[in-house]
């Protein structure tokens, strides 16, 4: 298929990027991975980019001990080497508004510490009261955190906000208990629960290519969508993460967040303003009206596979059994593929064929809508009996931009026609590197926009449409199929979208 380019005008363009205002970040478990990885050099792009108010400290919270010296030098380490420079503009700057504080999480005399080390740094700082308690921290802790800030009086300021990492609960039971127990202490507009996808500059981008567009709104329904899949496929394992990976699954890993999410976003109703809670309010309309699935016929609706043993790029790949600290008789699934369908009137009986999995053959997110066939063909002379579906697809990553497939003439021969790609990417028309999604998310919590987490309604309507089918597969003595390391899919997963005549679309095509 033959690539077409696009090229940018650029006559309209209206940007807003608002710096925070004066904030203190208490991160919890800062000397975790997390927070290595993602949160510190996030937070120091921010910095260079003035986005960051110079009244800021960052007080990280660990078991670990450590100096604020020593905590600075492995945040100095960590910088250089994600930014790949020996000295990055504004960095000794940064690094002088970072603090540490260690302790245990469940003593409350933890919570005096940081409540007194919060005093000290907001009058030298002058943040404002505007303290943003981060939880980095293993799951199980949430409550008890949540519970001292709550005991301790640091929940109490209006302008407090409390961060909550996925996973968010494991089922519907313990999703509505940490949301009981966090509103004990927060309100919900103080409590911002982190969905990364929904920071990633081609996720925010379905709104805008949705809602800011007036030629796609009109076919964007059951009368002219044949069908949307929506694929989250990862080469990579589980890394270090067997001890939390081997409790979770594909389906509570990024099932009920990440593609769900995605989902909605793609078949929501139009908000009523780019507003917090007008996106939130249609984000939950949609998952609401998703069909719950039929549990005496969950085969053909959602199937699950572990990845065996197999080869990716060359590299032998151990099975998910092998992985370091997997139990070898472990039935978790790395692989979730399902038929969705929303019971509402714009796409009533319109199938979302979903999968995500871990170890299959390449990175590749991307959400694919295909449209219906021409219901006739003037061109069955030169072989077209049937032209094919045009195809849009929001190309999440590694692959950033959009692509529409067309049929058009090409020259020379009387008759000729083939499959054309509009192909618009973010890297060749802007020739920047996108930010990070976790810059985007930090940025808005010290604004206090809460447009892009997940509200208390959403993630329980996200469970309870998944709870019952983790239920069964708990209950039973089933298992997942394996498919092998490098493979795109497998018979199970085949079956569920052939069913309907459909094929899965080539990963990374
Ligand atoms: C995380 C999951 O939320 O998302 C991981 O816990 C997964 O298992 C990751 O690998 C994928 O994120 P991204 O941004 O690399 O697609």
């Amino acid at each position: 298929m033959r690539k077409v380019g696009l090229s940018l005008t650029g006559q309209d363009i209206k940007c807003i990027e608002i710096p925070a205002g004066p904030c203190g970040f208490v991160v919890f478990g800062a000397s975790g991975d997390l927070v290595r990885r993602k949160l510190l050099v996030s937070l120091f792009r921010l910095f260079q980019q003035d986005l960051i108010s110079e009244k800021f400290f960052l007080l990280g919270a660990g078991r670990k001990e450590l100096s604020n010296e020593q905590f600075r030098k492995d945040t100095e380490q960590i910088i250089c080497e994600k930014t790949k420079e020996t000295s990055p503009l504004g960095l000794e700057q940064f690094l002088s508004l970072l603090y540490y504080i260690d302790g245990d999480y469940r003593e409350a005399s933890f919570y005096d510490n940081i409540k007194a080390e919060i005093g000290k740094l907001s009058q030298k700082h002058h943040a404002n009261d505007n303290i943003i308690f981060y939880l980095s921290v293993p799951p199980f802790l949430y409550p008890e955190i949540v519970e001292h800030l709550g005991s301790s009086k640091l929940s109490c300021q209006p302008k407090t906000k409390l961060v909550v990492e996925k996973p968010f609960g494991k089922d519907l039971e313990s999703a509505l208990d940490l949301n009981e127990k966090i509103n004990k202490c927060f309100n919900e507009s103080q409590v911002y629960r982190i969905d990364h996808y929904l920071g990633k500059e081609t996720v925010q981008n379905i709104l805008m290519f949705r809602f800011a567009n007036s030629i796609f709104e009109p076919i964007w329904n059951r009368n002219f969508i044949d069908h949307i899949q929506v694929t989250a496929a990862e080469s990579d394992g589980i890394e270090h993460r067997a001890a939390y990976y081997d409790q979770s699954g594909a389906l509570r890993d990024m099932f009920q967040n990440h593609m769900l999410q995605m989902l909605a976003l793609a078949a929501m109703e139009p908000p009523i303003s780019f507003e917090a809670n007008s996106v939130r309010d249609e984000i939950v309309k949609l998952l609401k009206s998703i069909r719950p699935f039929k549990i005496e016929e969950l085969d053909n609706y959602i199937v699950r596979g572990q990845y065996g043993e197999g080869i990716i790029n060359g590299e032998k790949i151990v099975s998910y059994k092998s992985e370091h600290s997997v139990s070898p008789g472990s039935r978790t699934e790395t692989y979730i593929a399902a038929k969705i369908f929303i019971d509402n009137w714009r796409w009533k009986d319109v199938p979302f064929y979903m999968r995500t999995g871990k170890r299959l053959s390449g990175k590749d997110t991307e959400i694919a809508i295909t449209f219906k066939k021409s219901p006739h063909s003037m061109f069955a002379s030169m072989g077209f009996n049937e032209i094919p579906s045009n195809v849009l697809v929001l190309q999440i990553q590694p692959k950033e931009g959009i692509l529409l497939d067309f049929q058009a003439k090409r020259p020379g021969a009387r008759k000729c026609m083939s499959t054309l790609s509009m192909n618009f990417n973010y890297a060749d028309l802007f020739g920047t590197e996108m930010p990070e999604a976790y810059q985007r998310l930090l940025l808005d919590c010290m604004l206090g926009d809460q447009t892009l987490f997940t509200r208390q309604d959403s993630i329980e309507t996200a469970w309870s449409i998944l709870t019952p089918v983790l239920t069964i597969w708990e209950n039973s003595d089933s298992k997942p199929v394996i498919y092998p390391a490098g493979s795109e899919s497998f018979l199970q997963a085949d079956k569920l979208i052939e069913s309907e005549g459909h094929k899965w679309r080539k990963i990374g095509d």
